[in-house]
Protein backbone atom coordinates (compact mmCIF):
# COMPACT_ATOMS: atom_id res chain seq x y z
CA UNK A 1 0.00 0.00 0.00
CA UNK A 2 1.48 3.17 -0.58
CA UNK A 3 1.47 6.09 2.09
CA UNK A 4 1.62 9.85 0.44
CA UNK A 5 2.93 11.83 2.82
CA UNK A 6 2.91 15.89 3.15
CA UNK A 7 6.17 17.15 5.24
CA UNK A 8 5.97 20.55 7.25
CA UNK A 9 8.76 22.73 7.47
CA UNK A 10 11.98 23.14 6.31
CA UNK A 11 13.91 20.31 8.26
CA UNK A 12 10.95 17.76 7.31
CA UNK A 13 11.03 18.41 3.67
CA UNK A 14 15.16 18.10 3.77
CA UNK A 15 13.80 14.03 3.80
CA UNK A 16 12.22 14.03 0.78
CA UNK A 17 15.33 12.69 -1.58
CA UNK A 18 16.18 10.14 0.92
CA UNK A 19 12.26 9.23 1.09
CA UNK A 20 12.00 8.58 -2.44
CA UNK A 21 15.57 6.81 -2.87
CA UNK A 22 14.09 4.50 -0.75
CA UNK A 23 11.67 3.54 -3.36
CA UNK A 24 9.27 2.27 -0.68
CA UNK A 25 6.16 2.74 0.05
CA UNK A 26 6.08 6.41 1.34
CA UNK A 27 5.62 8.96 -1.36
CA UNK A 28 6.14 13.21 -0.41
CA UNK A 29 3.12 14.15 -2.12
CA UNK A 30 3.56 17.65 -1.14
CA UNK A 31 5.86 19.93 0.99
CA UNK A 32 4.16 22.74 3.49
CA UNK A 33 5.70 25.77 4.69
CA UNK A 34 2.35 27.33 6.49
CA UNK A 35 0.28 25.31 8.98
CA UNK A 36 -2.57 26.44 7.32
CA UNK A 37 -1.19 24.69 3.73
CA UNK A 38 -0.58 21.78 5.67
CA UNK A 39 -3.86 21.44 7.15
CA UNK A 40 -5.78 22.87 3.91
CA UNK A 41 -4.03 19.94 1.96
CA UNK A 42 -4.71 17.47 4.75
CA UNK A 43 -8.51 17.86 4.30
CA UNK A 44 -8.31 17.31 0.84
CA UNK A 45 -7.67 14.04 1.23
CA UNK A 46 -4.21 13.84 -0.28
CA UNK A 47 -2.05 12.60 1.98
CA UNK A 48 -2.41 9.39 4.85
CA UNK A 49 0.68 11.10 6.53
CA UNK A 50 2.05 14.06 7.65
CA UNK A 51 5.73 14.67 9.10
CA UNK A 52 6.37 17.69 10.76
CA UNK A 53 9.44 19.58 11.58
CA UNK A 54 10.60 20.62 15.04
CA UNK A 55 9.83 24.01 15.36
CA UNK A 56 7.26 24.00 12.35
CA UNK A 57 4.47 24.45 14.66
CA UNK A 58 3.14 23.46 18.01
CA UNK A 59 1.24 20.67 17.99
CA UNK A 60 -1.54 21.44 20.24
CA UNK A 61 -3.97 18.24 20.45
CA UNK A 62 -6.82 19.86 18.65
CA UNK A 63 -4.06 20.32 15.73
CA UNK A 64 -3.45 17.02 15.98
CA UNK A 65 -7.24 16.03 16.26
CA UNK A 66 -8.15 18.30 13.29
CA UNK A 67 -5.15 16.19 10.77
CA UNK A 68 -6.72 13.16 12.27
CA UNK A 69 -10.13 13.58 11.67
CA UNK A 70 -8.92 13.89 8.40
CA UNK A 71 -7.02 10.61 7.79
CA UNK A 72 -3.94 11.88 8.30
CA UNK A 73 -1.10 10.54 11.22
CA UNK A 74 1.03 12.21 12.32
CA UNK A 75 4.87 12.18 12.63
CA UNK A 76 7.22 14.85 14.80
CA UNK A 77 10.19 15.22 14.35
CA UNK A 78 11.97 16.20 17.60
CA UNK A 79 15.47 17.83 18.57
CA UNK A 80 15.44 16.38 22.42
CA UNK A 81 13.10 14.38 24.78
CA UNK A 82 9.40 15.34 24.27
CA UNK A 83 7.88 16.82 27.66
CA UNK A 84 4.59 17.07 26.51
CA UNK A 85 3.49 14.50 24.36
CA UNK A 86 0.77 14.62 22.52
CA UNK A 87 -1.52 11.38 22.36
CA UNK A 88 -1.46 9.68 18.79
CA UNK A 89 1.33 11.78 17.61
CA UNK A 90 4.82 9.20 16.41
CA UNK A 91 7.77 10.76 17.82
CA UNK A 92 10.90 10.48 16.05
CA UNK A 93 14.57 12.10 16.56
CA UNK A 94 15.44 14.79 13.99
CA UNK A 95 18.76 13.05 13.02
CA UNK A 96 16.99 9.59 11.78
CA UNK A 97 17.73 8.48 9.07
CA UNK A 98 15.56 8.10 6.08
CA UNK A 99 14.91 4.67 6.46
CA UNK A 100 13.87 4.68 10.18
CA UNK A 101 11.67 7.69 9.04
CA UNK A 102 9.50 6.05 6.65
CA UNK A 103 9.55 3.37 9.02
CA UNK A 104 8.37 5.46 11.47
CA UNK A 105 5.61 6.56 8.95
CA UNK A 106 4.36 3.19 8.42
CA UNK A 107 4.12 2.55 12.28
CA UNK A 108 2.13 5.63 12.67
CA UNK A 109 -0.44 4.53 9.85
CA UNK A 110 -0.77 1.63 10.92
CA UNK A 111 -1.25 2.41 14.68
CA UNK A 112 -3.78 4.83 13.06
CA UNK A 113 -6.33 2.10 11.21
CA UNK A 114 -5.84 -0.02 14.50
CA UNK A 115 -7.43 3.16 16.45
CA UNK A 116 -9.82 3.52 13.86
CA UNK A 117 -11.93 0.12 14.52
CA UNK A 118 -11.44 0.77 18.05
CA UNK A 119 -15.05 0.77 19.93
CA UNK A 120 -16.33 4.67 20.04
CA UNK A 121 -18.08 4.29 23.04
CA UNK A 122 -18.88 7.03 24.35
CA UNK A 123 -16.20 9.11 22.62
CA UNK A 124 -17.20 12.73 21.95
CA UNK A 125 -16.65 14.12 18.85
CA UNK A 126 -14.21 16.51 19.63
CA UNK A 127 -12.17 13.98 21.59
CA UNK A 128 -8.72 13.37 19.95
CA UNK A 129 -9.21 9.58 19.93
CA UNK A 130 -12.36 9.82 17.86
CA UNK A 131 -12.20 8.21 14.31
CA UNK A 132 -15.02 7.36 12.45
CA UNK A 133 -16.68 4.11 12.92
CA UNK A 134 -15.30 1.88 10.12
CA UNK A 135 -15.99 -1.73 9.15
CA UNK A 136 -13.08 -3.84 8.19
CA UNK A 137 -12.57 -4.43 4.19
CA UNK A 138 -13.83 -7.20 2.82
CA UNK A 139 -12.15 -9.13 -0.19
CA UNK A 140 -13.76 -9.40 -3.38
CA UNK A 141 -16.82 -11.33 -4.02
CA UNK A 142 -16.76 -14.16 -6.49
CA UNK A 143 -20.47 -13.28 -6.79
CA UNK A 144 -20.05 -9.46 -7.55
CA UNK A 145 -22.21 -8.37 -10.38
CA UNK A 146 -21.74 -6.40 -12.86
CA UNK A 147 -20.90 -2.60 -12.86
CA UNK A 148 -23.75 -1.49 -14.69
CA UNK A 149 -26.57 -0.45 -11.97
CA UNK A 150 -28.04 3.30 -12.64
CA UNK A 151 -27.37 6.39 -10.61
CA UNK A 152 -29.65 8.91 -10.51
CA UNK A 153 -29.20 11.96 -8.09
CA UNK A 154 -32.08 13.85 -6.90
CA UNK A 155 -31.21 17.44 -6.37
CA UNK A 156 -32.91 20.82 -5.79
CA UNK A 157 -32.27 24.48 -4.88
CA UNK A 158 -32.41 25.22 -0.99
CA UNK A 159 -35.40 25.88 0.93
CA UNK A 160 -36.21 22.36 1.39
CA UNK A 161 -38.54 21.42 -2.42
CA UNK A 162 -38.46 18.00 -0.79
CA UNK A 163 -35.71 16.06 -2.23
CA UNK A 164 -35.77 14.04 0.45
CA UNK A 165 -39.61 13.04 -0.52
CA UNK A 166 -38.64 12.41 -4.10
CA UNK A 167 -35.54 10.37 -3.16
CA UNK A 168 -36.98 7.94 -0.53
CA UNK A 169 -40.39 7.58 -2.56
CA UNK A 170 -38.85 6.84 -5.74
CA UNK A 171 -36.32 4.68 -3.99
CA UNK A 172 -39.09 2.52 -2.52
CA UNK A 173 -41.30 2.92 -5.89
CA UNK A 174 -38.75 1.27 -7.66
CA UNK A 175 -38.00 -1.30 -4.59
CA UNK A 176 -41.20 -2.47 -4.26
CA UNK A 177 -41.77 -3.05 -8.46
CA UNK A 178 -38.82 -5.56 -7.75
CA UNK A 179 -35.49 -3.35 -8.63
CA UNK A 180 -32.72 -3.83 -6.69
CA UNK A 181 -32.25 -0.51 -5.20
CA UNK A 182 -29.30 1.44 -3.29
CA UNK A 183 -30.82 4.78 -1.45
CA UNK A 184 -28.06 7.30 -0.45
CA UNK A 185 -28.26 9.94 1.73
CA UNK A 186 -25.42 12.65 0.71
CA UNK A 187 -26.34 15.48 1.55
CA UNK A 188 -23.46 17.48 3.57
CA UNK A 189 -25.99 19.60 4.79
CA UNK A 190 -29.25 18.17 6.44
CA UNK A 191 -28.97 14.50 6.12
CA UNK A 192 -32.35 13.43 7.23
CA UNK A 193 -32.83 9.58 5.30
CA UNK A 194 -32.24 8.03 8.67
CA UNK A 195 -34.52 9.94 10.36
CA UNK A 196 -37.26 9.49 7.66
CA UNK A 197 -37.17 5.94 7.61
CA UNK A 198 -37.35 5.69 11.56
CA UNK A 199 -33.91 4.47 11.10
CA UNK A 200 -32.09 5.02 14.71
CA UNK A 201 -28.69 3.83 13.97
CA UNK A 202 -26.35 6.48 13.92
CA UNK A 203 -23.75 3.85 12.12
CA UNK A 204 -23.53 7.01 9.04
CA UNK A 205 -23.46 4.41 6.21
CA UNK A 206 -21.92 6.34 3.53
CA UNK A 207 -18.99 7.96 5.74
CA UNK A 208 -18.03 4.37 6.41
CA UNK A 209 -18.14 3.66 2.93
CA UNK A 210 -16.19 6.27 2.29
CA UNK A 211 -13.55 5.53 4.40
CA UNK A 212 -13.00 2.11 3.20
CA UNK A 213 -13.25 3.01 -0.01
CA UNK A 214 -10.82 5.42 0.38
CA UNK A 215 -7.92 2.46 1.18
CA UNK A 216 -9.14 1.22 -2.55
CA UNK A 217 -10.18 -2.08 -3.38
CA UNK A 218 -14.29 -1.38 -2.83
CA UNK A 219 -16.54 -3.88 -4.52
CA UNK A 220 -20.28 -3.88 -4.33
CA UNK A 221 -20.61 -6.73 -2.26
CA UNK A 222 -18.18 -5.21 0.79
CA UNK A 223 -20.99 -2.32 -0.02
CA UNK A 224 -24.18 -3.88 0.70
CA UNK A 225 -22.65 -5.25 3.88
CA UNK A 226 -22.50 -1.89 5.29
CA UNK A 227 -26.03 -0.46 3.99
CA UNK A 228 -28.64 -0.49 6.19
CA UNK A 229 -32.27 -3.21 4.66
CA UNK A 230 -35.37 -1.58 5.48
CA UNK A 231 -38.55 -3.68 4.26
CA UNK A 232 -41.36 -1.76 2.24
CA UNK A 233 -44.20 -3.36 1.46
CA UNK A 234 -42.23 -6.95 1.92
CA UNK A 235 -39.72 -5.75 -0.74
CA UNK A 236 -35.87 -4.47 0.13
CA UNK A 237 -34.49 -1.40 0.27
CA UNK A 238 -31.13 -0.63 1.17
CA UNK A 239 -29.96 2.30 2.84
CA UNK A 240 -26.53 4.20 3.00
CA UNK A 241 -27.57 6.59 5.85
CA UNK A 242 -25.76 10.44 5.80
CA UNK A 243 -23.40 11.69 7.82
CA UNK A 244 -25.48 12.28 11.49
CA UNK A 245 -23.60 16.10 11.96
CA UNK A 246 -23.28 18.46 9.54
CA UNK A 247 -19.84 19.18 10.67
CA UNK A 248 -19.02 15.88 9.91
CA UNK A 249 -18.97 16.44 6.33
CA UNK A 250 -15.26 16.36 5.06
CA UNK A 251 -15.77 12.32 5.85
CA UNK A 252 -17.21 12.76 2.50
CA UNK A 253 -13.99 13.11 0.50
CA UNK A 254 -15.74 13.26 -3.73
CA UNK A 255 -12.74 11.08 -4.75
CA UNK A 256 -13.92 8.57 -2.41
CA UNK A 257 -17.82 9.36 -2.81
CA UNK A 258 -16.72 8.19 -6.60
CA UNK A 259 -15.71 5.03 -5.47
CA UNK A 260 -18.73 4.29 -3.03
CA UNK A 261 -21.00 5.19 -6.43
CA UNK A 262 -19.14 3.04 -8.45
CA UNK A 263 -19.37 0.63 -6.16
CA UNK A 264 -22.84 1.29 -6.06
CA UNK A 265 -23.09 -0.05 -9.69
CA UNK A 266 -22.25 -3.51 -8.98
CA UNK A 267 -24.46 -3.69 -5.52
CA UNK A 268 -27.82 -2.36 -7.52
CA UNK A 269 -29.74 -1.84 -10.16
CA UNK A 270 -30.71 1.58 -9.49
CA UNK A 271 -29.21 4.06 -6.83
CA UNK A 272 -30.91 7.07 -5.75
CA UNK A 273 -28.85 9.97 -4.06
CA UNK A 274 -30.07 12.42 -2.30
CA UNK A 275 -27.73 15.35 -2.76
CA UNK A 276 -26.84 18.57 -1.21
CA UNK A 277 -28.68 21.87 -2.83
CA UNK A 278 -25.31 24.05 -2.19
CA UNK A 279 -22.69 23.95 -5.85
CA UNK A 280 -20.71 26.67 -4.85
CA UNK A 281 -16.91 26.12 -5.43
CA UNK A 282 -15.79 29.25 -3.63
CA UNK A 283 -13.63 27.86 -0.60
CA UNK A 284 -11.27 26.23 -3.35
CA UNK A 285 -10.21 30.49 -4.14
CA UNK A 286 -9.85 31.15 -0.75
CA UNK A 287 -7.15 28.40 -0.39
CA UNK A 288 -3.50 28.21 -2.15
CA UNK A 289 -3.71 24.59 -2.05
CA UNK A 290 -6.40 22.04 -3.11
CA UNK A 291 -8.90 23.34 -0.12
CA UNK A 292 -11.79 21.13 1.39
CA UNK A 293 -15.14 21.02 -1.00
CA UNK A 294 -18.01 20.77 1.70
CA UNK A 295 -19.95 21.01 -1.64
CA UNK A 296 -18.05 18.47 -3.27
CA UNK A 297 -20.02 15.36 -2.76
CA UNK A 298 -22.85 17.07 -4.56
CA UNK A 299 -20.91 17.86 -7.08
CA UNK A 300 -19.54 14.26 -7.46
CA UNK A 301 -22.68 12.80 -7.18
CA UNK A 302 -24.15 14.85 -10.32
CA UNK A 303 -20.88 14.47 -12.39
CA UNK A 304 -21.20 10.76 -11.93
CA UNK A 305 -25.49 10.29 -12.65
CA UNK A 306 -27.12 8.85 -15.08
CA UNK A 307 -30.21 10.84 -14.67
CA UNK A 308 -30.76 14.08 -12.30
CA UNK A 309 -34.38 15.12 -10.79
CA UNK A 310 -34.15 18.67 -10.36
CA UNK A 311 -36.98 19.64 -7.43
CA UNK A 312 -38.28 22.87 -6.81
CA UNK A 313 -40.62 24.46 -4.56
CA UNK A 314 -43.88 25.13 -7.06
CA UNK A 315 -44.73 29.09 -5.51
CA UNK A 316 -43.40 32.26 -6.38
CA UNK A 317 -39.67 31.57 -4.24
CA UNK A 318 -39.49 28.09 -5.84
CA UNK A 319 -39.69 28.86 -9.44
CA UNK A 320 -37.11 31.64 -9.64
CA UNK A 321 -34.51 29.61 -7.30
CA UNK A 322 -35.18 26.74 -8.87
CA UNK A 323 -33.99 28.75 -12.30
CA UNK A 324 -30.89 30.00 -10.49
CA UNK A 325 -30.24 26.82 -9.59
CA UNK A 326 -30.72 25.40 -13.05
CA UNK A 327 -28.21 27.64 -14.46
CA UNK A 328 -25.11 27.07 -11.56
CA UNK A 329 -25.54 23.49 -12.27
CA UNK A 330 -25.45 24.02 -16.00
CA UNK A 331 -21.98 25.96 -15.45
CA UNK A 332 -20.89 23.47 -12.86
CA UNK A 333 -21.91 20.03 -14.00
CA UNK A 334 -22.41 20.62 -17.93
CA UNK A 335 -22.66 17.05 -19.04
CA UNK A 336 -25.89 16.80 -16.50
CA UNK A 337 -28.93 16.69 -18.39
CA UNK A 338 -31.70 17.85 -15.26
CA UNK A 339 -35.35 16.57 -15.45
CA UNK A 340 -37.76 19.40 -13.71
CA UNK A 341 -40.08 18.95 -11.08
CA UNK A 342 -42.50 20.63 -9.11
CA UNK A 343 -42.93 19.68 -5.73
CA UNK A 344 -46.18 20.57 -3.32
CA UNK A 345 -47.95 21.78 -6.59
CA UNK A 346 -51.13 24.04 -5.32
CA UNK A 347 -53.55 26.68 -5.55
CA UNK A 348 -53.14 28.45 -3.06
CA UNK A 349 -49.37 29.24 -3.61
CA UNK A 350 -49.21 29.95 -7.77
CA UNK A 351 -53.11 31.01 -8.69
CA UNK A 352 -56.18 28.00 -9.98
CA UNK A 353 -54.99 25.83 -12.05
CA UNK A 354 -51.64 25.90 -10.97
CA UNK A 355 -50.02 23.13 -13.49
CA UNK A 356 -50.77 25.92 -16.26
CA UNK A 357 -49.59 29.03 -13.95
CA UNK A 358 -46.36 26.95 -13.22
CA UNK A 359 -46.02 26.59 -16.99
CA UNK A 360 -46.43 29.91 -17.94
CA UNK A 361 -44.04 31.11 -15.19
CA UNK A 362 -41.69 28.97 -16.29
CA UNK A 363 -42.22 29.38 -20.27
CA UNK A 364 -41.12 33.23 -18.96
CA UNK A 365 -38.38 32.43 -17.47
CA UNK A 366 -37.44 30.40 -19.77
CA UNK A 367 -34.86 26.86 -18.89
CA UNK A 368 -34.17 25.01 -21.37
CA UNK A 369 -35.43 22.00 -19.72
CA UNK A 370 -39.00 21.56 -19.80
CA UNK A 371 -40.74 20.84 -17.02
CA UNK A 372 -41.11 16.67 -16.02
CA UNK A 373 -43.53 16.64 -13.67
CA UNK A 374 -45.67 18.17 -10.97
CA UNK A 375 -46.28 16.40 -7.39
CA UNK A 376 -49.22 17.76 -5.75
CA UNK A 377 -49.42 18.80 -2.42
CA UNK A 378 -50.45 16.88 0.50
CA UNK A 379 -49.63 17.35 3.91
CA UNK A 380 -51.42 14.74 5.39
CA UNK A 381 -49.63 11.97 3.44
CA UNK A 382 -46.47 12.96 3.83
CA UNK A 383 -46.67 13.70 7.69
CA UNK A 384 -47.98 10.22 8.35
CA UNK A 385 -45.23 8.56 5.96
CA UNK A 386 -42.61 10.88 8.19
CA UNK A 387 -44.49 9.66 11.32
CA UNK A 388 -44.63 6.37 10.35
CA UNK A 389 -40.97 6.10 9.41
CA UNK A 390 -41.46 4.92 5.65
CA UNK A 391 -42.66 5.37 1.95
CA UNK A 392 -45.94 7.04 1.11
CA UNK A 393 -46.92 3.46 -0.50
CA UNK A 394 -47.25 1.89 2.45
CA UNK A 395 -48.98 4.60 4.50
CA UNK A 396 -51.17 6.63 1.70
CA UNK A 397 -50.69 4.32 -1.50
CA UNK A 398 -54.02 6.14 -2.99
CA UNK A 399 -52.69 9.85 -2.79
CA UNK A 400 -51.92 11.28 -5.73
CA UNK A 401 -48.61 12.44 -4.30
CA UNK A 402 -47.50 8.79 -4.34
CA UNK A 403 -48.92 7.93 -7.78
CA UNK A 404 -47.02 11.43 -8.89
CA UNK A 405 -43.80 9.98 -7.52
CA UNK A 406 -44.35 6.48 -8.91
CA UNK A 407 -44.79 8.15 -12.10
CA UNK A 408 -41.45 10.12 -11.93
CA UNK A 409 -39.92 6.37 -11.30
CA UNK A 410 -41.28 4.78 -14.07
CA UNK A 411 -43.63 2.84 -12.25
CA UNK A 412 -46.83 1.69 -13.37
CA UNK A 413 -49.27 1.89 -10.53
CA UNK A 414 -52.30 -0.14 -10.39
CA UNK A 415 -55.82 1.40 -8.94
CA UNK A 416 -54.64 4.88 -9.56
CA UNK A 417 -57.54 7.13 -9.47
CA UNK A 418 -59.60 8.52 -12.26
CA UNK A 419 -59.26 11.59 -13.70
CA UNK A 420 -55.41 12.07 -12.88
CA UNK A 421 -52.85 12.19 -15.22
CA UNK A 422 -49.35 14.03 -15.14
CA UNK A 423 -48.53 15.65 -18.48
CA UNK A 424 -45.30 15.88 -19.48
CA UNK A 425 -45.06 19.08 -20.85
CA UNK A 426 -42.06 20.17 -22.43
CA UNK A 427 -41.06 23.90 -23.86
CA UNK A 428 -38.18 24.59 -26.38
CA UNK A 429 -37.21 27.42 -23.97
CA UNK A 430 -35.33 30.31 -24.27
CA UNK A 431 -31.99 29.71 -22.83
CA UNK A 432 -30.62 33.43 -23.43
CA UNK A 433 -33.35 34.58 -20.93
CA UNK A 434 -32.16 32.44 -18.31
CA UNK A 435 -30.59 34.84 -15.74
CA UNK A 436 -27.11 34.02 -14.83
N1 LIG B 1 -45.69 17.13 -1.90
C1 LIG B 1 -45.62 17.41 -0.61
N2 LIG B 1 -46.73 17.75 0.08
C2 LIG B 1 -46.65 18.06 1.38
N3 LIG B 1 -45.53 18.04 2.10
C3 LIG B 1 -44.41 17.69 1.47
C4 LIG B 1 -44.38 17.35 0.10
N4 LIG B 1 -43.12 17.05 -0.25
C5 LIG B 1 -42.38 17.21 0.87
N5 LIG B 1 -43.16 17.58 1.90
C6 LIG B 1 -42.70 17.89 3.26
O1 LIG B 1 -41.86 19.02 3.21
C7 LIG B 1 -40.82 18.91 4.15
C8 LIG B 1 -39.49 19.03 3.45
O2 LIG B 1 -39.38 17.93 2.56
P1 LIG B 1 -37.99 17.22 2.31
O3 LIG B 1 -37.33 16.90 3.59
O4 LIG B 1 -38.24 16.13 1.36
O5 LIG B 1 -37.22 18.40 1.58
P2 LIG B 1 -35.67 18.57 1.26
O6 LIG B 1 -35.59 19.33 -0.01
O7 LIG B 1 -35.01 17.26 1.32
O8 LIG B 1 -35.23 19.49 2.48
P3 LIG B 1 -33.82 19.66 3.21
O9 LIG B 1 -33.35 21.02 2.81
O10 LIG B 1 -34.12 19.55 4.65
O11 LIG B 1 -32.92 18.57 2.71
C9 LIG B 1 -41.02 17.59 4.86
O12 LIG B 1 -41.74 17.81 6.04
C10 LIG B 1 -41.87 16.79 3.88
O13 LIG B 1 -42.70 15.83 4.53
MG1 LIG C 1 -33.36 16.64 2.41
Amino acid sequence: MSIPVITLGAAASAYVPGLEQLRGPVTVVRRCEELPDLVAACQSGLARAAIVAPGATELTASLVDRLRFAGVAIVALTDGPVPDAVEGVEYVGSTVGAAALAEAVSRAVERFGEGSSRPQGSLAYADPRYRPEVAAPSPPQADEGPADGRITAVWGPTGSPGRTTVAINMAAELAAAGTTVLLVDADTYGASIGASLGLLDESAGLAQACRIADQGGFTGSALGRIAVSVAIKGARLRVLTGITRPDRWPELRPAALGQVLDAARSLAEVTVVDCGFCLEADEELSFDTVAPRRNGAALRCLEVADSVIAVGGADTIGVPRLVKALAELADAVPTAAPRVVFNKVRAAAVGRAPEAQLREAWERFGPAAGIDAFLPVDHAAADQALLAGTALLETAPASALRIAIAELADVPVTGRPPGRRLRDVRFPGNPARLPR
